[in-house]
């Protein structure tokens, strides 16, 4: 009888054992998460009402406690189940975190009179937090309360000159608590701190990387979808195309993509993504051209409101077509982020975000398919880096964000043949010398608006009477707020002149310099 070969253990994967960014409502929350995922440590947001049954039951490495609005002596002050302090787990508190370790734990906190907001100068006294970083740093600070004696056995790292427990640790208990925020760029040498909590304390190996994500959700897939059917709705955004990408590595052909192509699309997108998908990466792909039924469906309407909902319900309607012509497919991939996880009250909704107001161009809440959502854990420069990791094209991975209803709402007035294909064309020009001047990463969005208005120009010896176009482009971390750029002249006037004379139909090119609030970063 030959030998019986024990099959080899699975490696523990970095999510089997997070570091838990406990929330309680600061306004970083999310970003201390980024922070420890860009060290390579996968972490998760939970809600600070979690009991400590359920946050053991996580095995966590470490927990990190958030910063908060509140005062720790508020009425309503987020509290934690004091249960979890006799867990044994590596604690950082942070700000209002530190606040609440510091009372929970035999210290003090009191309200000193000396606030600070803003920049202040750090000097340390050793520890391990503070390890390897100079002695005197700037940080960011923004509290009114001060921790006035630290937790029981907890040594003073740190000062500033207005607050004289900046830091503090117990290292056989496991608490670190400091008053300055690691996770904002504004501090130095924060995230060296985040790393020496994360490493030198916590002992959590560097193992969230592009390749282990990959490797963990095509298990995951695997295991969810068996040999059933998947379907998939490309948009050519990143975010469907690395979702699609993952769910095909995982499970081959039983996947079928379906890209509708509505006509609203910029230049050679929509030949990127049949490229892409179906000459490259062999993916079985439905492209629906529809051009016809959405401009029939836009014909005489000119109603900002109107357009958009017309081109949501006609996109759903071809993509329910296609669906039926598919036969029956049990699962539907949704490319829904972590972002988007946390902001639908994720974490108890603690840092409730405004939840951005545009649906257009998506799927119905309402679905007759089974879930399947590999981007569900990843923020968004995590998908791009997956992407990357997939071998998706740069111009994929990179894409500035684009509106469902594309180029509909960025002719003001009614969407016609002519119309689109001048904007298209102007955008092209204005892309193109964007990405020529290097900087198209640095933008939020760049593009050209199409006002269906007419003015008077002189080229040669006639009159023109033709249309406009204006630039916008604007720098922005999440949409929600926007600042105009500022774009060279001579990117400017290369854009300008190119546009006005290759492009029949265009006589004046205006550059848009409102900033969101109050105006919006698209004009409809
Ligand atoms: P506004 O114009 O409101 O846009 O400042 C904020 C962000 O949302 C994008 N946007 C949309 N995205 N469907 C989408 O998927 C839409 O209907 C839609 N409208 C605006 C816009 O491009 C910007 O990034």
């Amino acid at each position: 009888m030959g030998q019986v070969v024990p099959l080899p253990e699975r490696e523990p994967s970095a999510e089997d054992r997070p570091v838990l960014v406990v929330d309680f409502g600061g306004q970083y929350s999310q970003l201390i998460a980024r922070r420890v995922r860009e060290a390579r440590v996968y972490s998760e947001l939970v809600s600070h009402r979690t009991p400590a049954q359920a946050i053991r039951a996580r095995n966590p490495r470490a927990l990190i406690l958030s910063g908060g609005p509140a005062s720790v002596y508020a009425d309503e002050a987020p509290r934690l189940d004091e249960a979890v302090w006799e867990l044994g787990i590596p604690t950082l508190g942070i700000c209002y975190g530190m606040q609440l370790m510091a009372l929970d734990l035999g210290g003090r906190v009191e309200r000193t009179g000396a606030s600070e907001f803003g920049r202040a100068d750090l000097r340390s006294a050793g520890g391990a937090l503070l390890e390897d970083t100079p002695e005197e740093q700037v940080v960011w600070m923004s509290h009114r309360d001060s921790v006035t004696a630290p937790p029981e056995d907890a040594q003073v790292t740190a000062s500033s000159p207005s607050t004289p427990i900046a830091a503090f640790e117990a290292p056989e208990r496991g608490l670190y608590g400091v008053q300055f925020h690691p996770e904002v760029v504004h501090t130095a040498h924060g995230q060296e701190v985040l790393k020496n909590f994360l490493y030198g304390v916590a002992e959590a190996p560097p193992t969230w990387t592009a390749a282990a994500v990959i490797e963990e959700q095509v298990e995951r897939i695997r295991a969810q979808v068996g040999s059933e059917r998947v379907l998939c709705a490309l948009s050519g955004g990143v975010d469907s195309a690395v979702a699609a990408l993952l769910v095909h590595k995982a499970i081959g052909d039983q996947l079928t993509c379906v890209f509708v192509d509505h006509g609203l699309l910029r230049k050679d997108e929509a030949a990127q993504v049949v490229e892409t998908f179906q000459g490259h990466f062999n993916v079985p792909l439905v492209h629906v051209e529809a051009e016809d039924r959405f401009l029939g469906r836009l014909e005489g309407i000119d109603d900002p409101e109107e357009k958009r909902k017309r081109v949501g319900e006609e996109f759903i309607r071809v993509f329910e077509d296609e669906a039926k012509r598919l036969g029956r497919i049990r699962y539907l991939v949704q490319g829904t982020l972590y972002s988007d996880v946390i902001e639908s009250g994720g974490t108890d909704g603690v840092a409730a975000m405004i939840k951005s107001h545009h649906n257009v161009g998506g799927l119905p809440e309402e679905v007759d398919f089974d879930l399947v959502e590999p981007l569900r854990l990843l923020f968004k420069d995590e998908v791009r880096r997956v992407g990357e990791e997939l071998g998706l094209p740069e111009r994929m991975v990179w894409r500035q964000p684009f509106p469902g209803p594309g180029l509909a709402i960025r002719i003001i007035g009614e969407v016609t043949r002519e119309r689109l294909e001048i904007l298209r064309e102007a955008d092209a020009i204005l892309q193109e010398e964007v990405r020529r001047a290097g900087l198209y990463r640095d933008l939020w969005q760049s593009f050209a608006v199409l006002p269906a208005i007419r003015s008077v120009g002189v080229q040669g010896d006639e009159r023109t009477y033709a249309y406009p176009i204006v630039i916008r482009a604007v720098t922005s971390e999440d949409a929600m707020t926007a600042d105009w750029a500022r774009l060279p002249y001579d990117l400017l006037e290369t854009i300008s002149s190119r546009i006005i004379n290759e492009i029949p139909g265009v006589n004046r090119v205006a550059l848009d310099i409102s900033s969101k609030p109050p105006s919006t970063i698209e004009w409809e």
